[in-house]
């Protein structure tokens, strides 16, 4: 709880990579995440993966009272949205290329524009929870404004 607080303090609910360690010799790369380095950050819940989404499709389109997570881009690419301050509209281009992204607790967010091969690992902070989502776009301005204005 305080360090989902810090966190909203440090970043505005705004999503920012992190590093992941990664290990290349000619057998291939290892990447790897710990808890030890990310525990200032979340801790591990649960892990859901996303795959097979169809090109016209669009995800998401919610934000999380608690739950931080950490978006790997496992295979393929797509287009990341997220409102930023006052509403401001931006968008990540990320690949298999990216380093994981954390998405903080109360970040508006939405993906489109999967590839096909497009593959995504999510960490969450907590077990599934619905109570957890805000998913309608006015309850969640209506909270940014109360609570963090
Ligand atoms: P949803 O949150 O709508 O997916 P997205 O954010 O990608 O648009 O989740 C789709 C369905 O899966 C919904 O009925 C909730 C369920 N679900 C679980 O049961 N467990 C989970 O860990 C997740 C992430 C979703």
């Amino acid at each position: 709880m305080v360090f989902n607080q810090l966190i909203f303090m440090k970043t505005n609910n705004k999503p920012y990579f992190i590093n992941i360690e990664t290990i290349s010799d000619n057998r291939g790369t290892l990447k790897y995440l710990e808890m030890k380095k990310t525990k200032q950050i979340f801790n591990f819940k649960r892990i859901y993966f996303i795959s097979n989404v169809p090109n016209n499709v669009e995800r998401g389109y919610h934000a999380h009272k608690k739950t931080v997570q950490c978006l790997l881009t496992l295979n393929g690419n797509f287009d990341f949205y997220f409102f930023g301050i006052k509403k401001k509209k931006n968008k990540i281009k990320l690949s298999a290329k990216s380093k994981p992204l954390i998405i903080p607790k109360m970040c508006w967010h939405w993906m489109k524009n999967f590839s096909n091969d497009c593959i995504l690992g999510i960490i969450a902070s907590s077990l599934y929870n619905e109570d957890d989502y805000i998913r309608d776009l006015h309850v969640y301005e209506e909270l940014i404004k109360n609570n963090h204005a």
